[in-house]
C-alpha cells in the first residue's frame, strides 16, 4: 500500500470515529479499498485480506484490513454524488427502502408520473431474481456473481441461497459509490459460506472476473445473475459482449439469471418512462423479446419456461393478478451446457 494511500485512509478513519458510525443517508465516506497484495482464508472460510491487500476503514471507523471487499479503482473517499440520481437509489426507492435522496426521489417520481406501476414492475423482478436463486441452490448450484447487485436489501441473495446451501459463495459487483459504501451489509455471510463485494463496472468483465475469482472457484459452475441491470447499457456498449465475456469464462454447468425491462406490452408508455430516465440523466434501453433473447450467449440453453414476463418465471403461487403491462421486465434462466 502506497503511503499516501495510507495517509488518507487513516484520515478516513480518523474522521469516522469523531463523527461515529455512518447512517443511511450520510455522505460521509464509509467504505475505501483498494485491491492488491497476498490474502489468506480463516477458519471460518471468510477470506480476510491481509496487510498489503485490502485496507481500509469500515463504518464502524476502525482502520484495518477489509473483508470481502475488492475493486479495481484506487483508493478513494467515495463521493456519494447525492446532487444526481442514481439508478440503485431509484431502485431502493421504488422498492420501499431508505437509502436515496432528494434528486433519486424526483427521479422515481417523474417515472412513476408516467409509468404509474413502475413499482409493481421493480418488486416483481427482485421477487423474481430471488426467485431464480432458490430455483438454482436446490438444484446444487452454490457460487453466485451478483452483478449490478443494487443496495442491500431484506433478504438478500446470499440470504436465499445461504438458507439451503450454507457453503455457498456469492460475489457482490456493482459501480455504484453508495452500494459500496453500504456492501458491509451485504457481507453477512454464513461462517461457513463467504460473501464478498467487488467494486466494478460490468463493462469490464476481465476485471470482474479477475477480481471475483479471488472469492470463487471458477473452474466450478457459478449462476451470474444480472438483474434489470442491462437497460441501463446501451447497443453501443454491447451488453451481449459482456455477457458472452462472463460466461464465456465460465465453467460447463454455469448460468444465467437476467431480467430486463421491455415496452412489447405498453410501448408508449414505456417510451414515457425511458424519457423521463433520461431526463434525470439515467440512459435507459428497454428492448423487445428477440433482444432480450439475443443477450443470451449462443451454445446456452434457456430453461422452462424460457424468456417471460419475469412474474410468469416459475410463480410460487400463481401470477397473482399481475398483469404483463403492468410489471414490464421480461426474465430468464440459461444454461452453459
Ligand atoms: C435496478 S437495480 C437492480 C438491482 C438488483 N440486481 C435487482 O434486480 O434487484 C440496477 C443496479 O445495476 C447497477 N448498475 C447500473 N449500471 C451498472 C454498471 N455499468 N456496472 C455495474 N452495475 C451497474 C446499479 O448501480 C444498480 O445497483
Amino acid at each position: 500500500m502506497f503511503a499516501t494511500d495510507l495517509v488518507t485512509l487513516r484520515r478516513v478513519a480518523d474522521r469516522l470515529r469523531a463523527t461515529g458510525p455512518a447512517s443511511a443517508g450520510s455522505v460521509r465516506p464509509v467504505c475505501v479499498a483498494r485491491a492488491g497484495g497476498s490474502r489468506r482464508r480463516d477458519g471460518t472460510g471468510v477470506v480476510r485480506i491481509g496487510s498489503g491487500g485490502f485496507e481500509g476503514v469500515g463504518p464502524d471507523g476502525e482502520y484495518g484490513p477489509l473483508s470481502g471487499l475488492s475493486g479495481s479503482r484506487a483508493v478513494t473517499a467515495v463521493d456519494l454524488r447525492t446532487d444526481v440520481a442514481h439508478a440503485a437509489r431509484v431502485y431502493n426507492y421504488l422498492t420501499g427502502g431508505k437509502d436515496h435522496f432528494p434528486a433519486d426521489r424526483l427521479a422515481a417520481e417523474r417515472a412513476l408520473a408516467v409509468v404509474p406501476d413502475l413499482r409493481t414492475g421493480a418488486l416483481e423482478n427482485r421477487a423474481f431474481l430471488l426467485r431464480a436463486a432458490r430455483v438454482l441452490a436446490e438444484d446444487g448450484i452454490d457460487q453466485y456473481l451478483d452483478v449490478g447487485t443494487g443496495l442491500p436489501a431484506d433478504p438478500n441473495l446470499h440470504e436465499v441461497v445461504q438458507r439451503l446451501i450454507p457453503a455457498a459463495r456469492v460475489a457482490y459487483v456493482d459501480n455504484d459509490p453508495l452500494v459500496l459504501a453500504h456492501a458491509r451489509a451485504l457481507l453477512t455471510s454464513r461462517p461457513e459460506g463467504v460473501t464478498a463485494y467487488v467494486d466494478a463496472d460490468v463493462r469490464r468483465p476481465a476485471d470482474i472476473l479477475r477480481d471475483a475469482g479471488h472469492w470463487l472457484d471458477l473452474s466450478r459452475p457459478v449462476a451470474v445473475c444480472v438483474g434489470a441491470l442491462l437497460h441501463f447499457i446501451p447497443d453501443e456498449d454491447d451488453p451481449a459482449g459482456m455477457v458472452a465475456d462472463l460466461l464465456g469464462a465460465l465453467a460447463p454447468g454455469s448460468c444465467l439469471v437476467l431480467s430486463h425491462g421491455t415496452g412489447d406490452f405498453r410501448p408508449k408508455e414505456a417510451d414515457a418512462g425511458v424519457r423521463a430516465y433520461r431526463d434525470s440523466g439515467i440512459t435507459v434501453r428497454v428492448r423487445s423479446r428477440a433482444e432480450v433473447t439475443a443477450l443470451v450467449p449462443a451454445g446456452m440453453r434457456i430453461g422452462a419456461p424460457g424468456v417471460v414476463p419475469v412474474q410468469r418465471w416459475r410463480p410460487d403461487h400463481g401470477p397473482g393478478g399481475v398483469t404483463d403491462g403492468q410489471v414490464g421486465l421480461y426474465g430468464l434462466l440459461a444454461r452453459k451446457p
